[in-house]
């Protein structure tokens, strides 16, 4: 059974925040230093933010919407050595939200592949890995670019937060997320309620609205301006600001009539990173609120088990 929601839950008339990424990698300092208080606002009022001017040519964002399809069109027995893995496995294709939990749901196909620290890529269809390969290079300088202006906006040490994360090592997966159209829909759920693991997540989608975010206690519908990138604060940013930025919740509905696509990447800790509130934040007068864990560990109990909403972060708080 399908999840239904109420459209009378709905607000939509907010703006979200738009982050010149133009001004944060070129701008004069004036200019960046603005940005970055737009950034640290967006990250506290929001968890989420549209990216404009952040230089991915459309043309590349479009062969990688394609060659996703191109992979999902292939043929059971193709895509089977990825069908039905572990979550720590760096290829696996599925549907539903848990392939253990959701057998049978395919209002949700999914790939999801690791694309860093090591790279690994489909055979099939041909451009893929030359495609993925840019693609995810192109998204990961962003968005490390973003964690970097973020870290000057919440006032903490560049190289201290990089050592604690072992960015250098960051974890990168590439995700893509096909919603077939369900008829008489609008109201159904491809993706339910969740927050994402990592400490940033990018998403292009095809084109076709369907993504809504909580924002102040409502459901909110997303409309991204055209060519823009939606980003979104991921749980380990949660834990590392001490709660101070908190990951957003979001869902997405499925079209009535369209297929939609989301290609989707999420940047987070090395695997091995034990993440804890940077000492920066912690102090008498705010003591931590979470705990240490390993990403790894994290990741691994967030996606084998039905944690509902932000669940996956009570394993962590104090
Ligand atoms: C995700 C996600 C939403 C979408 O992949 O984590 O939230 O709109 N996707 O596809
Ligand atoms: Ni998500």
């Amino acid at each position: 059974m399908a999840s239904f929601i109420s459209h009378t839950e709905l607000v939509a008339e907010e703006i979200i925040p738009t982050i010149d990424f133009g001004i944060l990698s070129n701008g004069t300092p004036d200019q960046r230093s603005d940005m970055v208080q737009a950034l640290a606002k967006a990250c506290e009022d929001w968890g989420f933010f549209m990216v404009v001017n952040h230089g991915i040519p459309d043309q590349l964002r479009d062969e990688m919407l394609e060659a996703f399809k191109t992979l999902f069109d292939l043929s059971d027995d193709e895509k089977r050595p990825y069908v039905g893995g572990h979550v720590l496995d760096p290829i696996r294709i599925g549907t539903g939200f848990n392939s253990k939990i959701d057998i049978g749901k395919c209002w949700r196909h999914y790939a999801k592949i690791f694309v860093h620290p090591e790279f690994h890529s489909v055979p099939k269809p041909l451009n893929f890995r030359n495609i993925s390969q840019e693609y995810s290079k192109c998204t990961r300088a962003i968005g490390l670019e973003l964690l970097k202006a973020i870290w000057e906006g919440l006032g903490i040490d560049e190289s201290r937060v990089k050592a604690a994360l072992k960015l250098d090592s960051a974890f990168q997966i590439l995700v893509a997320n096909l919603y077939p159209p369900y008829p008489n829909s609008g109201t159904t759920f491809g993706f339910l309620p969740h927050s994402d693991h990592g400490l940033v997540t990018l998403l292009y989608q095809n084109g076709v609205d369907g993504l809504q975010i909580k924002h102040k206690d409502r459901w909110m519908y997303v409309k991204p301006a055209p060519n823009s990138i939606l980003v979104n604060t991921g749980d380990h940013l949660e834990i590392l600001s001490n709660g101070k930025y908190k990951s957003v919740l979001h869902r997405a509905v499925l079209n009535s009539e369209v297929a939609r696509m989301s290609v989707v990447t999420a940047i987070g800790p090395a695997l091995d990173a034990i993440v804890e509130p940077i000492p920066d934040l912690v102090n008498g007068d705010s003591p931590a609120v979470f705990r240490g864990m390993k990403y790894r560990d994290y990741l691994e109990q967030q996606q084998s088990n039905s944690l509902v909403e932000k669940g996956a972060l009570n394993l962590v708080r104090l």
